[in-house]
């Protein structure tokens, strides 16, 4: 997405992984940086930038869910160092380095408001209790062309709409997630439109493959991977999972979000994962699967909805997706 371009033709993204592969140069760059670390400082600052392992955090109790895809998750080492979120600046590897130590997750508060009856603020303990968790293990297609198999954990988002109660003028929800310059250097940077919202279509939300997700790998979020809650919609670009979200509003009318707002031309508000339908700039046909520690990762067909064509393709019945891209 952002700067997207420059990152594939430096790194070879639009030679279809015929040269090394990203995550193999994401690993290199690594060994660079732990080398140079140890040689010009003590050992506690190579600590500091040592990524955690998923035991580092809470764990998180969840039953196995009939929405799971029956793939190998990469390791959670890739998929919690391997990130976009912006907040905490534009390169990959940024959010691991940035995000923990700098985003409070505790106390944390979600207001859910607008065209609701039972309006309220949730505080993350009793959000995380409010109906039984589920492992979800599910692609994440991003619109940049890789995808990553990662075990979700959470509920489906209809679990909270319907404890609120939504108006019937309520057509869409909004999520705005949290924007603090004081903890999120990548505020900074002032081409993209913040906050990072998104929104979804009042059936999208209410589908239950859209989870709100509270963790991962059978533990709480990590930081860099939007904690201490985000959204996971796994038919739709990686884009529209917004993480660490602060509020959730039921409005009437399509909201505005980040990406409308930063690119329209380029970042659709439906985002519907279709390898018919390009980005202005690049096919969407296939992806490049990560986590593989193949030296030439594997390209796969993109399939349309992600894969899950049978279960929401109704939702767009009689929609050219090719205008509501
Ligand atoms: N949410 C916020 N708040 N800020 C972001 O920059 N990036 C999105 C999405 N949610 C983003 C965000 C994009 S482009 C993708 S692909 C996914 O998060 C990446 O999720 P991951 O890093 O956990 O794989």
């Amino acid at each position: 997405m952002v700067r997207s371009d420059t990152k594939r033709l430096i790194r070879g993204d639009h030679l279809s992984g015929q040269i090394t592969p990203e995550s193999v140069v994401h690993r290199r760059r690594a060994i660079v940086l732990a080398g140079a670390a140890l040689a010009t400082a003590g050992p506690g600052l190579v600590q500091a930038s040592t990524p955690k392992p998923a035991s580092a955090y809470a764990p998180l109790a969840a039953k196995p869910s009939r929405y799971s895809i029956l793939e190998r998750p990469v390791p959670f080492e890739e998929a919690s160092t391997y990130n976009n979120f912006y907040e905490f600046g534009l390169e990959k590897e940024d959010p691991a380095e940035r995000a923990p130590g700098r985003l409070k997750t505790a106390p944390w508060k979600v207001t859910v408001e607008g065209l609701v009856a039972r309006p309220r603020e949730f505080d993350i303990d009793e959000l995380r209790k409010l109906a039984p968790m589920e492992e979800r293990i599910t692609r994440l297609r991003c619109v940049e062309g890789w995808s990553m198999v990662i075990p979700w954990v959470g509920y489906s988002l209809s679990e909270l709409i319907k404890r609120v109660q939504p108006l019937g003028s309520a057509k869409f929800i909004e999520f705005t997630t949290l924007a603090d310059p004081k903890q999120m250097p990548g505020l900074s940077y002032r081409a993209l439109r913040w906050p990072y919202r998104e929104g979804l279509r009042m059936d999208e939300a209410q589908h239950p493959l859209s989870l709100l997700t509270f963790g991962m790998y059978g533990v709480i979020l990590p930081e860099q991977n939007g904690a201490p809650l985000r959204l996971m919609v796994p038919w739709k670009y990686g884009f529209k999972s917004s993480k660490s979200i602060v509020k959730i509003r039921f409005v009437e009318s399509q909201p505005s979000t980040l990406w409308t707002l930063t690119a329209p031309k380029e970042y659709g508000f439906y985002a519907n994962v279709n390898p018919d339908v390009a980005h202005p700039r690049w096919s969407q046909a296939t992806e490049r699967v990560l986590g593989t520690d193949a030296l030439f990762a594997p390209r796969r067909k993109t399939e349309l909805f992600n894969g899950y064509t049978d279960l929401v393709a109704s939702m767009y019945a009689g929609m050219d997706l090719k205008t509501f891209y």
